[in-house]
C-alpha cells in the first residue's frame, strides 16, 4: 500500500516537473491589424520529380502508349515471339518512323499477325499500374487497318498473369481512327499489366494506347488521380507554381520546358525526357519522361480547380546553372520572350485571339485570370539580370498588371543571393523567389529571418523550402516531425511579416514511392494509395488557417520568437470573425500558457484547437500508416478574454476562437 502511494508521488512528481516552471503569456492586439495577409500567402509547388506527372498526377497507366522514349519498345514485351528468328512464328512488330501527319509523333507500331498462333504485347505501366476493383478502365488507341482483319483483345493481368477484365476492338478502318473500350476490375492490384493480344491473320498499325480509370478528379476523361488532387484541395491553397523547379530550365536548354509543345490535341504533344531521370547516380531512373499529358492547360484548370492563383514559371534563355548552364544570347532571346507573351494571352486573351483561341477551343472560352508570371528558376549571376531586365521590359509594355517573379538563386544567403539581391532591389523587383533547402536548427534559427527586412524592397516569394533531415540531395532525407517542426516554426516568422511575405510554398511537392529521386517530399504514393507527411499536415494546417490580417502576438514585450522553444503568430479572419492563433512548442516540455486578447470585441466562451504533436522527432507518416501523425480537435474554454493553454511537448497548436 505504502509502496503504491510513494510511485503514485513520484509519478505526480514527474509530471508536475514535466510541465514546464515557467508560464508563458502571449497577448494579442486583435483590434489592431499589423498587415493584411495575401490571398496567396500558402501555396503549392510543383514539379515533374519524383514520377510526380507520369506516374503520379497524371492518371495513365500505359508507359511509353505512343513509342517514342528514346528505346521505342521501352515499357513493351512481345509476347510468343522469337525476335532473333527468321521464322516469325506468331507474329512481330515493326516500329515505323515515319512523316505521317494523321498519326502522332513521329512513330508508330506496325504489328503483323499470323492466324492461329496467338501474338501480343504487354505493357508494364509506370511502376506497374494500380488497378481498383469493380472499377471501370477506359483503353483506347489509335489504329488504322494495313491488312486482313485483326482483332485486339485487351486484358488487364495481375502479377501473375489472372485476368481482372478484358474487351476486345477489332479495327475496321483503312484510315488512322480512335478505337475507344471500357474494361471493369475484378480485383485490386497494385502491380497490374495491360496484355494487348492481336488474334487473325493480317497487319495492323497502332499509336496511343492508353488506359486510364473512370474514377480521375472531376470524372474527367484522361485527367487526374482524384486522391492526390484532393490532398492537394484539402489544403485549400492560395497559389499552384508549376511546371516547376530546374525542369522549367532543363539540362539543357533542348531539354527545357517548352509550354507551347504541351497543349493543344494529347498526340501531338511531343514527348521529351524528364531532366531528372539520370540526375542522381543513387536514384536513376532512365524510362522517366515527359508525355505532357498533364501540360498548361490542364496545370490551369487544376489552379482554378484548387482555388489556387495560376504562378506558371518560364525559362528566361539559361539552362539549369548545375548542369551545362547554356546560355541563349541576347540578341537571340526574342522567341522565349514571346513565349512570355503569348502564355498570357494563352491564359488571359480574348477567344479571337491566336492563343486565346486555342484556350477556348480546349475547353475554357473564360480567361484563366493569370496575374504572376516567374522569369527564370534557380537563376544567378550577371547573365540572368541581363536576361530579366529584358523580359521585364516586354512583359510590363505589354501587360502592365502582369506581376512578376524574380529569382535570387538557390541559396538563401551568400555572394550569389547578396549580388541578386541587390540588383533586383536596385530594379524594383516586385517578388523574388527565395530557396531555402537547409537542416532543422537553420529553420529555427531564421523564423525571424524578415523581422528585419528592407520593407522598401521586393516582396517574398519563399518559393521552394523543406527542412533537410540530412543534407540537401541525399536520399536518407525523412519527412519527420523534427524537419515538419521546424518548418512550422519558420513560418509563424513567415506569417509575421506578412507585409512583406506574399507567398510561399514547399517543395518537392510528390514523390513515388517506387520512382523517386529526391526526398523529402510533401504528398508520397504508390499506385494505389497516397498520404500526406506531417510536412504535410503542417502547411495544411497553416493554410486552412490562414486569416486575413496579421496581428501582433507578444510575450511581455517580446515577439514569440524560440524563448523556452517557442514560436508563435495570429491573425484576425474578417470572414470568419475568428483570431486564430498559430503557437508552437519545440521544447520537450509540455508548457501552460496564458493567451490574452487585447479587443473590445465580445469574446466566444468556446475555442477549438488543432494540435498536431508527437514526442517522437523521428516520427513520419507512411503509406501503411498514412495519418498516424495528423492534426487531432480539442475545445478549448475561456474566461472572458484569456485562456489557458497547455502545449503539449514537440506541437504545433492552432487556435480559434471567435470575436464578434
Ligand atoms: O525541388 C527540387 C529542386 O530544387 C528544384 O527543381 C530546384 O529549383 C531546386 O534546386
Amino acid at each position: 500500500m505504502l509502496k503504491n502511494r510513494l510511485l503514485t508521488f513520484l509519478v505526480l512528481l514527474f509530471l508536475c516537473l514535466k510541465v514546464s516552471a515557467q508560464s508563458n503569456k502571449l497577448s494579442i492586439q486583435v483590434d489592431k491589424p499589423i498587415a493584411e495577409i495575401q490571398p496567396t500567402m500558402w501555396g503549392i509547388f510543383f514539379e515533374d520529380i519524383n514520377f510526380a506527372a507520369d506516374g503520379g498526377l497524371y492518371a495513365e497507366l500505359v508507359k511509353n502508349r505512343s513509342f517514342e522514349f528514346s528505346h521505342p519498345m521501352m515499357g513493351w514485351k512481345e509476347q510468343k515471339f522469337d525476335r532473333f528468328s527468321l521464322n516469325k512464328e506468331s507474329g512481330f512488330t515493326s516500329i515505323i518512323n515515319h512523316g505521317d501527319s494523321e498519326a502522332s509523333g513521329p512513330r508508330f507500331a506496325r504489328v503483323t499477325t499470323h492466324a492461329g498462333k496467338g501474338y501480343g504485347l504487354t505493357n508494364e505501366g509506370l511502376r506497374g499500374m494500380g488497378i481498383k476493383k469493380d472499377m471501370q478502365y477506359n483503353f483506347s488507341l489509335l489504329a488504322r487497318r494495313q491488312e486482313g482483319n485483326v482483332k485486339l483483345r485487351l486484358e488487364l493481368v495481375d502479377e501473375k498473369g489472372t485476368v481482372l477484365g478484358e474487351t476486345s476492338i477489332s479495327p475496321t478502318e483503312n484510315a488512322w481512327k480512335e478505337y475507344t473500350a471500357t474494361i471493369k476490375a475484378t480485383n485490386t492490384e497494385a502491380k497490374a499489366k495491360l496484355n494487348v493480344w492481336f488474334e487473325g491473320k493480317g497487319v495492323v498499325d497502332i499509336d496511343m494506347i492508353s488506359l486510364f480509370p473512370q474514377d480521375t478528379w472531376k470524372q474527367r476523361p484522361k485527367g487526374l488521380r482524384a486522391d492526390l488532387v484532393q490532398l492537394l484541395a484539402d489544403m485549400k491553397p492560395g497559389f499552384l507554381r508549376f511546371p516547376g523547379g530546374c525542369i522549367v530550365e532543363g539540362r539543357d536548354l533542348a531539354t527545357r520546358y517548352q509550354w507551347k509543345k504541351t497543349v493543344g490535341k494529347i498526340e501531338d504533344r511531343e514527348l521529351i525526357v524528364n531532366r531528372w531521370n539520370t540526375e542522381f547516380n543513387h536514384r536513376p531512373a532512365p524510362d522517366y519522361f515527359q508525355s505532357f499529358g498533364l501540360g498548361f492547360f490542364e496545370y490551369f484548370q487544376l489552379s482554378e480547380d484548387i482555388g489556387a492563383a495560376p504562378l506558371p514559371i518560364l525559362s528566361c534563355g539559361m539552362a539549369c546553372q548545375f548542369n551545362t548552364a547554356e546560355l541563349v544570347p541576347m540578341d537571340e532571346l526574342d522567341p522565349y520572350i514571346q513565349d512570355a507573351l503569348d502564355l498570357i494571352e494563352f491564359a488571359n486573351g480574348p477567344v479571337t485571339s491566336k492563343w486565346g483561341k486555342l484556350r477556348a477551343d480546349m475547353g475554357h472560352e473564360a480567361s484563366f485570370n493569370l496575374k504572376y508570371l516567374g522569369v527564370g528558376n534557380e537563376q544567378w549571376g550577371p547573365h540572368y539580370i541581363e536576361r530579366y531586365k529584358v523580359f521585364t521590359k516586354a512583359i510590363k509594355e505589354k501587360y502592365p498588371d502582369i506581376i512578376i517573379i524574380s529569382s535570387v538563386g538557390p541559396f538563401p544567403d551568400g555572394e550569389l543571393f547578396d549580388y541578386a539581391a541587390k540588383e533586383l532591389k536596385d530594379l524594383n523587383a516586385e517578388i523574388v523567389d527565395e530557396h531555402y533547402y537547409k537542416n532543422p536548427e537553420w529553420f529555427l534559427e531564421n523564423s525571424d529571418r524578415y523581422d528585419s527586412y528592407d520593407r522598401n524592397g521586393p516582396k517574398i516569394f519563399a518559393g521552394e523550402y523543406a527542412a533537410q533531415s540530412v543534407a540537401t540531395v541525399s536520399p536518407d532525407n525523412k519527412n519527420n516531425w523534427k524537419c515538419a517542426l521546424s518548418e512550422a516554426a519558420f513560418m509563424t516568422g513567415l506569417e509575421r511579416n506578412a507585409d512583406v511575405v506574399y507567398m510561399a510554398s514547399y517543395a518537392p511537392l510528390f514523390a513515388h514511392a517506387e520512382g523517386w529521386q529526391w526526398t523529402p517530399d510533401l504528398i508520397w504514393f504508390d499506385n494505389l494509395r497516397s498520404y500526406g507527411t506531417p510536412n504535410y499536415y503542417v502547411q495544411k494546417l497553416f493554410a486552412t488557417n490562414k486569416g486575413t490580417n496579421a496581428l501582433s502576438i507578444l510575450s511581455g514585450n517580446e515577439k514569440v520568437n524560440g524563448k523556452n522553444g517557442l514560436y508563435a503568430s495570429a491573425v484576425w479572419d474578417k470572414n470568419s470573425k475568428e483570431v486564430i492563433v498559430k503557437v508552437v512548442n519545440t521544447s520537450d516540455k509540455v508548457q501552460s500558457t496564458e493567451l490574452q486578447l487585447a479587443t473590445k470585441k465580445k469574446v466566444s466562451a468556446d475555442g477549438v484547437m488543432s494540435v498536431l504533436k508527437s514526442e517522437n522527432l523521428d516520427a513520419v507518416n507512411s503509406l501503411d500508416n498514412p495519418t498516424q501523425l495528423s492534426p487531432q480537435q480539442v475545445p478549448l474554454k475561456l474566461k472572458g478574454k484569456a485562456a489557458t493553454l497547455s502545449l503539449p511537448a514537440h506541437s504545433m497548436t492552432v487556435v480559434r476562437i471567435k470575436a464578434s
